[in-house]
């Protein structure tokens, strides 16, 4: 790094996020993507964006402000920076319990019938959460996975943010975050890719379909889904956009299909009532309970 960029980059750590400045932020992030950002977060945001400051030569918080005001293609990054990702396989593994024990035998008699299995990874990040629910439908041996190659089933995993989007796709995490997926599954789902990396297997990758998709934009979906995740997603919201995603959500399910949210998540809005709790914050659609 050359001594001026090097400067450049400590005057971007360094420079003060004001209170009007973190304002005009959340605004921005509430109207792109619905996040709601509390005056708390003002270091996090801070520390995220010091780097959209660097990359583009600023040194203020002001200057950085006029930026996004005026160029769509940054504001979209700030949003993207302002995200938060974290995720690991098996995440909240009781609702992948739920799914295996629950759901599972439910999905694989609608495939026999030759009806379609869809699944929904709604704010998928990286794509643990897909590559955990394609691993539980696909059981530990080829002759478990074998109902997945003679039906019609499909993995949907969307997000706002584009780079994890491609990390689904890419399908390859290092070995300490494979750690958590369970022997039997490891050693039938992941392949070696390099030193310190693995990558999942084809017949699982080639159930996901990996897409861009701000849950707040029209969804271009025609079908429903039998299950979906939607977890630690909403807790980025505030109540109103909550309950808009959540009467969303349900109407996507189909009858009796499956919501899986967050641990600390709660179904809030009017929603609620056309959905039964079926287990620790897993719930399914009440028969005819659709809007749409
Ligand atoms: C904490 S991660 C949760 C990942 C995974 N569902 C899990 O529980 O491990 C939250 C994800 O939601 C995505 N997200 C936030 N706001 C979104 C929006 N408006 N539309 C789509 N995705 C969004 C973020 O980009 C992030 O990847």
């Amino acid at each position: 790094m050359s001594t001026s960029a090097a400067s450049a980059g400590t005057l971007a750590a360094n420079a003060e996020l004001r209170p009007a400045q973190f304002q005009e932020i959340a605004a921005i992030m509430q109207r792109e993507a619905r996040i709601h950002l509390v005056e708390a977060k003002t270091t996090l945001v801070h520390s995220r964006l010091s780097r959209r400051l660097r990359e583009h030569g600023l040194t203020s918080f002001a200057d950085y402000v006029s930026l996004v005001q005026r160029d769509a293609q940054e504001r979209h990054a700030m949003v993207v920076a302002l995200t938060t990702n974290h995720t690991h396989f098996f995440r909240e593994a009781h609702h992948f319990d739920h799914l295996r024990s629950h759901v599972l035998p439910q999905l694989q008699e609608r495939a026999r019938r030759g009806e379609k299995v869809r699944i929904w990874s709604a704010g998928c990040s990286s794509g643990e959460e897909v590559y955990t629910i394609a691993m539980c439908l696909a059981g530990e041996s080829p002759a478990s996975a074998a109902w997945l190659d003679k039906g019609d089933v499909r993995l949907l995993a969307t997000d706002i943010s584009p780079p994890v989007v491609q990390a689904v796709s890419q399908a390859t995490y290092p070995d300490s975050a494979v750690e958590p997926i369970p022997a039997g599954y490891r050693q039938r789902w992941l392949k070696p890719a390099g030193t310190g990396y693995h990558v999942i297997a084809e017949p699982l990758r080639k159930l996901v379909a990996a897409r861009v998709l701000n849950l707040f934009d029209q969804w271009p979906m025609r079908q429903k889904y039998d299950v979906i995740f939607c977890r630690n997603v909403m807790i980025y919201f505030d109540d109103t956009a909550k309950a808009e995603l959540e009467a969303r959500l349900v109407d996507m399910l189909q009858p009796g299909g499956t919501l899986y949210i967050g641990h600390s998540e709660r179904l809030i809005g009017p929603a609620a009532t056309r959905m039964k709790p079926v287990a620790q914050t897993a719930y399914a659609r009440i028969d005819g309970a659709g809007a749409a």
